[in-house]
């Protein structure tokens, strides 16, 4: 090991550095000089805190019974999730609680090979239905609900899955104290993906011998890849998965500017339901232009669609109304459709 030959100051460099550039900005931290901002309010800050946690710390005040509950979700939620909470075609929240799942605190489903997987067998904290429910649904209004209405919704959703009573009343007491099927069942010793598979996010420290470059990757096992198209042009722009291409979408010309309708169906969210290429929950792009191509009044009837929703055209999945988008972009948006759907 050689010896420092550098004179005692000099090694005193980091901390003179960091009193020079530290100095002002706590001086800043006491008094704001460029009058930029504000304080937030306790109204706005109530209004980002809203998370609630296992043991149901942030859990408003209030309360709602199963009965309240199946009222609301016959009309604002068995259209979409089916009238016992059974149907898949967006996600079923019902179903899989097996006889004596309870008492073991093991979804005895989720360890087979064909595991179902709904609030009832996954969840290990009632608490997370309910914050899922007030920040999530219903999907195309969601952060409606009354916190009451959110009390009477959680309870009916854990009735249809054999975990409440039909005379139950839930508030921000009795929530958290709900034992769920699956309170024991959640592991960290298993692959994300896999089945078997080695954990994703456990390692020990490397203390010697490291690696000397560490390159971050990330993959979907190819029975995921496909199943929803390719990810990069879908609602996954924000969150990238890197380094895999899925699906077959011709590669992007570098340089040249994503199209206008492209941009609009990714900022109103249509791509949660259209993939261009592929049906998603309801047809691709591509598929309704080449439907109506050359059609007159194409354009002014599809307007008029998309601003009322409804089923019965590509099957009986409903699309919510999308009256609450500028009627302007309604009509960008299906010129592009007729279009052909360039993504750029
Ligand atoms: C327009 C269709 C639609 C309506 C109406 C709707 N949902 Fe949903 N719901 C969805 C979709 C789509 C998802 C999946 C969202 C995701 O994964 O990003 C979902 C997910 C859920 C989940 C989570 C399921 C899981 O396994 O994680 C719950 C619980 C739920 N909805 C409850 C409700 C309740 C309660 C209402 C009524 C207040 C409601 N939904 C209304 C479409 C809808
Ligand atoms: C929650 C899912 C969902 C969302 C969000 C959604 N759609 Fe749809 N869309 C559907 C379904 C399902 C159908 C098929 C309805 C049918 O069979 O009649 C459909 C059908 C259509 C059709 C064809 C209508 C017809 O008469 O053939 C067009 C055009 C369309 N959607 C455009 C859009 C646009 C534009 C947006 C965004 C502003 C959007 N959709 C958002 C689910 C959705």
């Amino acid at each position: 090991m050689s010896r420092s030959i550098e004179p005692r100051w000099l090694r005193l460099r980091p901390l003179c550095a960091a009193l020079v550039l530290g100095l002002p900005w706590l001086a800043l931290g006491a008094e704001p000089r460029f009058g930029l901002g504000r304080p937030a309010t306790p109204q706005e800050i109530a209004g980002w805190d809203i998370d609630v946690r296992p043991d149901g710390q942030g859990l408003p005040k209030g309360s709602g019974s199963v009965a309240r509950g199946q009222e609301l979700y016959d009309a604002q939620c068995a259209s979409c999730h089916g009238t016992f909470g059974e149907d898949n075609q967006y996600m079923a929240i019902a179903g899989g609680v097996q006889q004596g799942d309870l008492e073991r605190g093991r979804a005895a489903s989720l360890a087979t090979d064909s595991p179902i997987r709904t609030v009832g067998t996954r969840l290990n904290h009632a608490t997370t239905l309910w914050d899922y429910i007030h920040r999530a649904m219903p999907f195309a209004r969601s952060k409606t609900l009354t916190a009451d209405e959110t009390y009477a919704l959680t309870a009916y959703v854990l009735h249809l899955n054999d975990i409440l009573p039909a005379d139950a009343t839930l508030d921000e007491k009795s929530l958290p104290a709900v034992k769920m099927p699956n309170r024991n069942g959640f592991t960290t010793d298993h692959g994300f993906m896999r089945k078997g598979g080695a954990p994703d996010v456990r390692n020990t420290a490397c203390m010697s011998n490291c690696a000397t470059r560490v390159t971050l990757t990330s993959e979907l096992p190819a029975h995921a890849r496909d199943s929803h198209g390719d990810l990069s042009e879908q609602v996954r722009s924000f969150a990238p998965i890197r380094g895999v291409r899925v699906g077959e979408a011709p590669a992007k010309a570098s340089g040249s500017a994503p199209s206008p309708g492209f941009e609009l169906a990714k900022r109103f969210a249509c791509v949660a339901c259209h993939g261009v290429d592929q049906k998603v929950v309801g047809p691709g792009f591509r598929e309704i232009g080449t439907k109506y191509k050359g059609e007159s009044n194409a354009e002014t009837r599809l307007i008029a669609r998309v601003r009322a929703g409804g089923a019965g055209v590509w099957g009986p999945v409903p699309m919510p109304p999308q009256a609450h988008l500028p009627e302007e972009d309604v009509k960008t948006l299906i010129q592009w459709i007729l279009a052909g759907s360039p993504t750029q």
